[in-house]
């Protein structure tokens, strides 16, 4: 901003940046609208020498609420924000964002991340805020609110309302989500009643604060960290401790500082900064999902970053953090162990990270986790000593679509052992499909004995994509039939246009895209035919012949292509007509090309 026309009523800031508040609130050339402006904004105790003082006017865009209980906890941080804000001469202005509950939002919360992002772009830029705090927390809540301060590009810091303790039942930690999965399957063998069943899942929400398992939530949360758009080692704080307080009112102080050094999103988010949340992302585990909205991130700030990125740079990364779903421990243990700094500390020192990105402290990563002690390797590996190598994702394509990826890091060794044991081709399996249409056709058939699904049966879930199932369906994972259960095959290969819990350690290959909706190759899928996957080569195809795959594409063309339900809101319907692949980031196209938007 180049704007130093001065003030009437305070000539000393001509001299300094004018905040883009300032337009609103102490606008010489509009003294009637400067008028207009300020009445409203005094009715509530505001005085008008605070709001012409020059005093940067910081948002607080609050995502808590009633109705989303995981970011619930914002409600009483935002008071410790404020008096960060006030503290460091800045006017706070908390204002709602559009709640993005995971488990409580039908039919899926991703279909609310883009109507988020959209809700808050318009607030950011058509209100008198010079920074913003971004309140972020259960799943899309993060890239929401990243992806909207990348396309309004004022000063933004995000504050992240932290995990839930850790849960426990008889003895034995219980993570959110993931404990879910187990307990069905204790209820299907017998072993708990559906009471039982309700303790023991609840037992893993002890308190206010988002999933404790590195699920999404705690992926997008340490990634905001490592983008640079947190204060360092303030992801992993669980929400009800001290240290939450505390990080909130010095993330209050940082943002007024951030508006006088004029510190943007588009200083932060460089590519260095994308390719270390890769990396990282592979360390901790991360989930499935991250690739969706850090490329959707990306897409907003203008920096190049593909799906293939994620495998270049990520596939080769050790696993080091220990906790469910992937390993044994929970959030409180990971910010325990020195969370996210710890980590990249370790990286470091192979040369894993671009240790000159900048970060909203004013340092760069490398400045702020150099030398981070591990403080519990049980729960952080040292990098000589990996949980794992390799955790990071495969990236498939073949006449099945154009994208897919897979966790391999989540392979059980049932799975290597079946699929995986050829000594002649380690890497590949093949085998004849049995294809569902949607999350309801597989709940309804999954256990008809007539579709003669078997050991080797690949299972494949179609019309769960961001244009199918309006948002993407998180159905990937789907379970065996239960007589196969009881014979000892827990899980079976799945492949799917839709996404997969962050919870879940199912080895499955999601994201497809194009989803069969948008005309991709899983749409051609019949039951009966022959899949092969080769994770060394990258590969995914249906084994028939060019002509008779030719012979199909004509028929769903003649058909109209795959068919699509009806959308049952407004917002579904405008999503669906513009909405990326999830490949892409799941972006609505038309938005991408504003950036950098703020006005003054
Ligand atoms: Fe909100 Fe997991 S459901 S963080
Ligand atoms: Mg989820």
């Amino acid at each position: 901003m180049s704007d130093t026309k001065t003030s009437p009523q305070h000539p000393e800031i001509g001299s300094a940046r004018r905040l883009r508040s300032r337009a609103w609130f102490d606008n010489p050339d509009n003294p009637d609208m400067t008028a207009l402006y300020l009445e409203r904004y005094l009715n509530f105790g505001l005085t008008r020498e605070e709001l012409q003082s020059g005093a940067p006017i910081i948002g607080i865009a609050q995502t808590g609420s009633d109705l989303s209980p995981c970011n619930r906890h914002h409600l009483v941080l935002a008071e410790r924000l404020r008096e960060g804000i006030r503290t460091a001469g800045g006017i706070a202005i908390e204002f709602p964002v559009h709640p993005i509950q995971e488990t409580g939002k039908r039919p899926t919360a991703s279909l609310d991340r883009n109507l988020a992002y959209l809700g808050l772009v318009e607030v950011l830029h058509g209100y008198p805020l010079d920074g913003v705090v971004l309140t972020i927390g259960c799943d899309k809540t993060t890239p929401a609110c990243l992806m909207a301060a990348a396309t309004v590009n004022i000063p933004a810091i995000a504050l992240s309302v932290g995990p839930m303790l850790n849960g426990w039942f008889r003895g034995e930690r219980t993570g959110s989500g993931t404990i879910v999965w187990k307990a069905r399957q204790m209820m299907a063998a017998g072993e708990i009643d559906y009471q039982g069943f309700i303790e023991l899942v609840a037992s893993s929400a002890p308190s206010t604060g988002y999933c404790n398992t590195m699920g999404t939530a705690s992926t997008m949360n340490s990634l905001a960290e490592v983008l640079g758009m947190q204060l360092p080692g303030s992801a992993a704080i669980p929400a009800p401790y001290r240290e939450r307080q505390q990080a909130a009112y010095e993330t209050g102080k940082r943002i007024v500082e951030m508006v006088r050094e004029d510190l943007k999103p588009s200083d932060i988010l460089t590519r260095d900064a994308f390719l270390n949340a890769i990396v990282v992302n592979s360390a901790i585990g991360g989930s499935t999902n991250a690739p969706i909205h850090i490329n959707a991130i990306a897409k907003h700030i203008g920096v190049p970053l593909t799906v293939e990125d994620w495998q270049t740079h990520g596939h080769d990364v050790p696993l080091l953090v220990n906790l469910q779903p992937a390993g044994e421990y929970l959030g409180e243990d990971f910010h325990r162990a020195g969370g996210v700094p710890a980590v990249v500390a370790q990286l470091m020192g192979k040369g894993l990270i671009r240790e000159g990105a900048p970060t909203v402290n004013g340092r760069t990563i490398g400045e702020n986790c150099r030398h981070q002690p591990i403080l519990d390797t049980r729960v952080i590996h040292p990098i000589d000593e990996p949980l794992m190598p390799n955790a990071g994702f495969v990236v498939l394509r073949g006449n099945l679509f154009g994208a897919a990826i897979m966790k391999t890091s989540v392979i059980s060794d049932e799975f290597r052992e079946r699929y995986l044991s050829n000594p002649q081709d380690p890497e590949a399996f093949e085998g004849k499909v049995v294809v569902f249409d949607g999350p309801e056709d597989y709940h309804h058939r999954i256990d008809d004995p007539g579709l003669g699904i078997d050991a080797y049966t690949i299972l494949v879930i179609r019309g769960t994509g961001p244009i199918g199932y309006p948002g993407a369906a998180e159905v990937v994972n789907m379970r065996p039939p239960a007589t196969l259960i009881r014979q000892g095959v827990h899980s079976l290969p799945c492949i799917g246009d839709g996404r997969q819990s962050g919870t879940s350690g199912s080895p499955s290959i999601l994201n497809a895209s194009p989803e069969a909706a948008a005309g991709g190759g899983l749409a051609l899928l019949r039951s009966g035919d022959r899949v092969r996957i080769d994770l060394r080569r990258g590969s995914a195809d249906i084994l028939i012949s060019e002509g008779e795959l030719a012979d199909r594409r004509a028929a769903l063309d003649a058909a109209g292509g795959y068919p699509i339900p009806p959308s049952q809101t407004p917002w579904q319907e405008i999503q669906r007509g513009i909405v990326d692949q999830l490949d892409e980031g799941m972006v609505l196209k038309p938005a991408v090309k504003y950036q950098r938007v703020a006005q003054t």
